[in-house]
């Protein structure tokens, strides 16, 4: 009686059945339809408190094709996002994706020790990747000054121990018209950016505060704004939009003629991204007629 009363409701039901399973199917279709680079990249990455995302990548453990080559950071502690450059390791304080620039620190802070020891260094920034905001300013350090000749020269004097007026340490903003005269009578100087230069405090507090950089990459927020995942293409070498459906050169296709219309006719003065639009959409064209 069980089994009869069974089969009655299965056939019933059949046709319903019959649509879960379809249901089921597309579903399962249009999730696996994801392209992978867009399902991987658009992830939600941070490091502490700092959202990570193109061009960025932490260095082993988010995919390089997120970011752009050359933009690997490191996430120490699991909380300190940071820069390796040639003259020693930058903490990223702030990133700031809107204008390409992040505020970066000194790892390893400097005291009034450093500085008067020489141990300070220039910054060896990537001048392919990176640059510094032109209107920034920086505090040049000119060491082993002789003062013995030059007593204008001593207001900037920052008082080293064991330091005398023919050797002295002097300390000089970048827009200060004493900055040539005082070059005339020291060795060498260190340049040294400053994103904060009001203030209270010490020299050391203020060199401390860190400085701005801004990134050279292709400008991601066009991608970002039509729904895609910056990313890069290791096998062409290529920046590309990562889109829900496949990758692409810039950005996700638009979702209608008018818009298409719309950025054909912006980019007029830029040819190559937006033909390689057109083609990408000729090409849908071509695969809509053959479904
Ligand atoms: C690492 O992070 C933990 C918790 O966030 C903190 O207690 C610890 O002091 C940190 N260590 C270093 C070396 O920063
Ligand atoms: C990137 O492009 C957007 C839109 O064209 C523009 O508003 C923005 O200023 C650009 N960003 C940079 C850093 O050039
Ligand atoms: C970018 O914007 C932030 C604030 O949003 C600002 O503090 C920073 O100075 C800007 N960077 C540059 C290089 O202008
Ligand atoms: C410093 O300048 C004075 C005056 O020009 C000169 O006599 C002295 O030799 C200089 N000292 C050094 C260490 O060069
Ligand atoms: C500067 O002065 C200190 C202390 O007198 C001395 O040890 C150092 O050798 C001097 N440096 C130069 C370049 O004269
Ligand atoms: C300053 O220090 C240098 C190097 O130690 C020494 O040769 C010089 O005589 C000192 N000058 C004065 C004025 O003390
Ligand atoms: C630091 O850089 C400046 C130019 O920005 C240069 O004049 C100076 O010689 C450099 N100093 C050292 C110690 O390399
Ligand atoms: C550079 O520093 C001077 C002195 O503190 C300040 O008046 C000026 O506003 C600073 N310029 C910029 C671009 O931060
Ligand atoms: C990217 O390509 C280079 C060689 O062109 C290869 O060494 C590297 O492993 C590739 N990276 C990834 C993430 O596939």
């Amino acid at each position: 009686m069980n089994q009869i009363h069974f089969f009655n409701l299965t056939s019933t039901f059949f046709p319903v059945l019959y649509l879960v399973f379809f249901t089921f199917f597309f579903q399962a279709r249009k999730v696996t339809a994801v392209d992978e680079n867009f399902r991987i990249c658009r992830v939600p990455r941070y490091c502490g408190k700092i959202n990570i995302k193109f061009p960025f990548f932490i260095q082993g453990r988010d995919e390089p094709r997120c970011g752009y080559p050359g933009f690997e950071i490191q996430c120490r502690n699991n909380s300190l996002p940071s820069f390796s450059f040639g003259d020693g390791d930058y903490i990223i304080n702030d990133i700031y994706y809107h204008n390409q620039s992040c505020h970066l620190s000194r790892a390893v802070s400097f005291d009034k020790y450093a500085i008067c020891s020489h141990s300070i260094r220039n910054i060896s920034l990537p001048s392919d990747r990176f640059l510094l905001p032109s209107l920034q300013n920086k505090t040049f350090l000119f060491f082993n000054c002789n003062l013995s000749s030059s007593r204008e020269l001593s207001r900037y004097n920052i008082h080293c121990a064991a330091k005398n007026e023919s050797n002295a340490t002097l300390a000089l903003f970048s827009n200060d018209p004493m900055l040539n005269f005082a070059s005339e009578y020291c060795d060498t100087r260190v340049v040294v950016p400053v994103a904060f230069t009001s203030g209270e405090g010490s020299l050391e507090g203020m060199l401390n505060r860190g400085f701005m950089v801004e990134w050279i990459t292709s400008n991601c927020s066009i991608c970002e704004a039509s729904g895609g995942k910056c990313g890069f293409d290791n096998a062409t070498s290529h920046f590309k939009c990562f889109c829900r459906d496949r990758p692409h050169a810039w950005l996700c296709r638009p979702k209608n003629k008018n818009e298409l219309r719309f950025k054909l006719g912006l980019g007029l003065g830029k040819p190559t991204p937006y033909l390689s639009i057109f083609s990408e959409v000729l090409i849908k064209g071509n695969r809509n007629i053959y479904r």
